[in-house]
């Protein structure tokens, strides 16, 4: 299967993001990982509306906006002006999926839900036909830098049989302690759309490993 790899800049340095997502690109990267968090879907606040607008120029790979926020109804549009290519938000919210689903996708956007690592994945299945992206979280969403979760390999398997019994592509992301060597129980699993911030932004060499994500 075809890896992509998404550059979360959780783990870049701000001071000097131009040159972070030029280091990504130029390490062979696909997409732009930008994580938002508004301090009560999760416990920590990132960044929003107004850097995504501003590091828009500096990159020309997609945006992969994963929203970890309360309400993503009301910022799909303020996200989708900022430059976003494609918006990701949990399954766990409490408004309807489907009609954050539809907000993206008349955007022009591609669209995707997220599960937290104690959510069933079965909780997307009736919403997989209207999906382009599942994204699986295998570390509690908040932070970078932590420990991988190995009890979230079986939902990657369980979403990749549904998906295949289908006949659907719907892509599959894992998000959270992607590095050596969990980058192959992934992919093993099911998984082709890596995010990684931490493995990445602190390698000596990114594109080396980027390669090593990827497999090569
Ligand atoms: C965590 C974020 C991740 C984070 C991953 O809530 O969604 O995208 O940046 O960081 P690493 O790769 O360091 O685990
Ligand atoms: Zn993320």
């Amino acid at each position: 299967m075809d890896i992509k790899i998404s550059a979360s800049i959780l783990s870049a340095d701000f001071g000097g993001l131009e040159g972070e997502l030029r280091r990504a690109g130029e390490a062979g990267c696909d997409m732009i990982h930008f994580d938002v968090m508004d301090g009560h879907f999760v416990p920590n606040i990132s960044y929003g509306v107004p850097v995504l607008k501003s590091i828009r120029r500096c990159s020309g790979l997609p945006f992969d906006v994963h929203l970890m926020i309360t309400d993503p109804l009301a910022y799909v549009g303020p996200f989708a002006d900022a430059g976003a290519d494609h918006i990701t938000f949990h399954r766990e919210i409490a408004s309807d999926p489907r009609e954050v689903i539809s907000k993206i996708r008349s955007r022009g956007l591609t669209a995707g839900i997220s599960v937290k690592p104690a959510t069933p994945v079965e909780s997307v299945f009736e919403l997989l036909d209207d999906l382009d992206m599942v994204l699986v979280m295998t570390v509690e969403p908040g932070f970078g830098g932590q420990g991988f979760i190995y009890e979230t390999l079986d939902k990657i398997r369980a979403l990749r049989r549904e998906i295949n019994r289908r006949g659907l592509n719907t892509d599959i992301e894992v998000d959270g302690g992607i590095a050596s060597g969990t980058c192959r129980d992934v992919v093993e699993a099911g998984a082709n759309v890596l995010v990684s911030g931490s493995f990445l932004f602190k390698a000596p060499d990114m594109a080396a490993a980027a390669a090593e994500l990827r497999g090569i």
